[in-house]
């Protein structure tokens, strides 16, 4: 079950959109090398994966922070995330492992910037994200099944 943010949560993921849409394809390119070089199991599921897909996360985790408060906006990106990852085998264990990496890149592009309040928010805010893809493809993967 996802917990709904707080006030403050949805605040400090929203003020941090235009420091994402400035980093956000340094913060994805470092998010690639951290997840591939601690989790290189995760690596397969790239394979097919498109030369701008490194351009289309940190799009997505942009647009995410700067709807947090009005996550239907999203409701057609979604949908495209969940195909995407439906068709490249992509299973609620390695959500985790993206989580690890994508904190720990922030940290590295950010420094300073990214502080415990940032991070925890963020933490939070990936999981409500992550929960939401989780169901998602999970009810895409039964109907597979059926
Ligand atoms: C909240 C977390 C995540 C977000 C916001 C996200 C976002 C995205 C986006 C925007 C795309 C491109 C969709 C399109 O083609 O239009 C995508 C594709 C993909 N994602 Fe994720 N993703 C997340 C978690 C994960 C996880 C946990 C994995 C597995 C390690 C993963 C693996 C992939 C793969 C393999 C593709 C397909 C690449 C391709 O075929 O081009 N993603 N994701």
């Amino acid at each position: 079950m996802t917990t709904p943010l707080s006030a403050e949560t949805i605040a400090i993921v929203k003020s941090t959109a235009p420091v994402l849409m400035e980093h956000g394809n340094a913060i994805t390119t470092r998010l690639y090398e951290i997840l591939f070089e601690r989790y290189p199991q995760t690596r397969a599921l790239f394979a097919n994966a498109a030369t701008d897909q490194s351009v289309k996360l940190a799009t997505a985790v942009a647009a995410y922070a700067a709807n947090i408060d009005h996550l239907e906006a999203l409701t057609a990106a979604v949908d495209k995330i969940v195909n995407a990852h439906v068709r490249s085998g992509v299973q609620p264990e390695h959500y985790p492992m993206v989580a690890d990496a994508i904190i720990s890149a922030m940290g590295d592009v950010l420094g300073a910037a990214a502080t415990p309040e940032i991070v925890s928010a963020w933490q939070e805010a990936y999981q409500l994200l992550a929960d939401l893809l989780i169901a998602a493809e999970s009810r895409c993967y039964a109907d597979q099944q059926a």
